[in-house]
C-alpha cells in the first residue's frame, strides 16, 4: 500500500512541476503548419540561438531539410554548426553535467517540447524573460519562475523589465473605449512587462513574429507526420464521399424488386 502511494506521488510529480507558476495567463498563438517560410525562419532561429544548449536529437537534419524544402547544401553550410553530416541526428556537444554546473539545470531536448508544453506556453515563455538582478544570470521568466535558462533572445527583443505603464481597461473581457472620443480608457498598472524602446534589433511586432515562427518550427518538429496525416485524411474523406454515391445507387438497385 505504501509503495502504491509513493508510486502515485511520483506519477503526479511532473504534473505538479508543470503546474508550478502556471497562473500567468498564456498568450494565444495561431500556428500554421503549412507555412514553410515560417518554419524555415524558425529553424534558423533555433540553429542560431538554441542549439548552443538544446539538441533536437530525435530529428535528422536531412528529414528537416526535406520537409521544409531546404536544399541539403544550404542546410549544411548555414544551419549546421558542428561537423555533423546531413543524415545525422540534431545533437549538440554540450555535456549535461557541464550544463547543470553552469545553469543549475540541464537544458532538455526540444524535439518534443511543443507536445509536452503546448504552443501557447512556448510562445508566452519565450517572450516573457525579464531583467532580474537577483537571479544568477540576471534574468527571470513569467511562466517559468526562477528558470535556469538565460534570456537568449534579448538582443532581438531588447531590454524587458518589470515596470509601470498605461494599460487599457478591460471589463467583462471587452477593451474599454471612451464613448465620446473613442480613445482607449487606460490606467497605470505596475508589475507589467515593459520593453525599453530601441534596445533590441526588432520591434515588438517583429519579435512576436520571430517567436511565432520559432514555435511553428518546434510544433512541426514535435509531430513531423502531422501534415502527411492531414493530407491522407482528406483523401480518405473524399474517397468515402465518392463511395457513398455508388453504395447508394447499388442499394436502390437491390431494393427495387423488394418494394
Ligand atoms: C545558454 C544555454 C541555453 C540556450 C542558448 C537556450 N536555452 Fe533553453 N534552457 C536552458 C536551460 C539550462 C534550461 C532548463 C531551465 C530549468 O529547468 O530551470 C532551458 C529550458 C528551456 C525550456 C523549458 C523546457 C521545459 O519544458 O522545462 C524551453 C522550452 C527552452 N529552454 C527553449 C529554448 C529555446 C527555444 C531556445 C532558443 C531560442 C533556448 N531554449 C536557448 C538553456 C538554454
Amino acid at each position: 500500500m505504501k509503495k502504491l502511494f509513493a508510486a502515485l506521488i511520483f506519477a503526479a510529480m511532473p504534473a505538479l512541476a508543470l503546474g508550478a507558476g502556471g497562473n500567468y495567463p498564456l498568450d494565444k498563438v495561431d500556428i500554421d503548419l503549412t507555412d514553410k517560410a515560417a518554419m524555415q525562419d524558425g529553424l534558423r532561429t533555433f540553429a542560431n540561438y538554441c542549439m548552443g544548449c538544446h539538441a533536437a536529437k530525435f530529428q535528422r537534419y536531412e528529414r528537416v531539410a526535406d520537409d521544409l524544402g531546404i536544399p541539403h547544401e544550404l542546410m549544411l553550410d548555414n544551419l549546421v554548426f558542428n561537423d555533423a553530416k546531413i543524415g545525422d541526428h540534431m545533437k549538440i556537444g554540450m555535456k549535461p553535467e557541464d550544463a547543470k554546473a553552469w545553469f543549475g539545470a540541464a537544458p532538455p531536448d526540444l524535439t518534443l517540447v511543443a507536445r509536452v508544453r503546448g504552443t501557447d506556453w512556448l510562445y508566452t515563455y519565450l517572450r516573457t524573460f525579464y531583467e532580474d538582478p537577483s537571479r544568477p544570470l540576471g534574468a527571470n521568466n513569467k511562466v517559468f519562475p526562477n528558470v535556469g535558462m538565460p534570456n537568449v533572445l534579448a538582443e532581438l527583443q531588447g531590454r524587458q523589465y518589470i515596470g509601470c505603464k498605461q494599460v487599457q481597461v478591460v471589463e467583462d473581457g471587452k477593451k474599454q473605449f471612451d464613448p465620446l472620443t473613442g480613445t482607449p480608457i487606460t490606467h497605470e498598472a505596475c508589475d507589467q512587462l515593459t520593453i525599453e524602446p530601441k534596445t533590441g534589433e526588432l520591434t515588438e511586432e517583429q519579435f512576436d513574429e520571430k517567436v511565432k515562427n520559432l514555435v511553428t518550427f518546434l510544433a512541426y518538429s514535435a509531430n513531423p507526420v502531422k501534415l502527411e496525416s492531414q493530407r491522407i485524411g482528406t483523401y480518405v474523406l473524399l474517397y468515402l464521399a465518392f463511395f457513398f454515391v455508388f453504395a447508394y445507387l447499388l442499394k436502390r438497385e437491390y431494393w427495387k424488386d423488394v418494394h
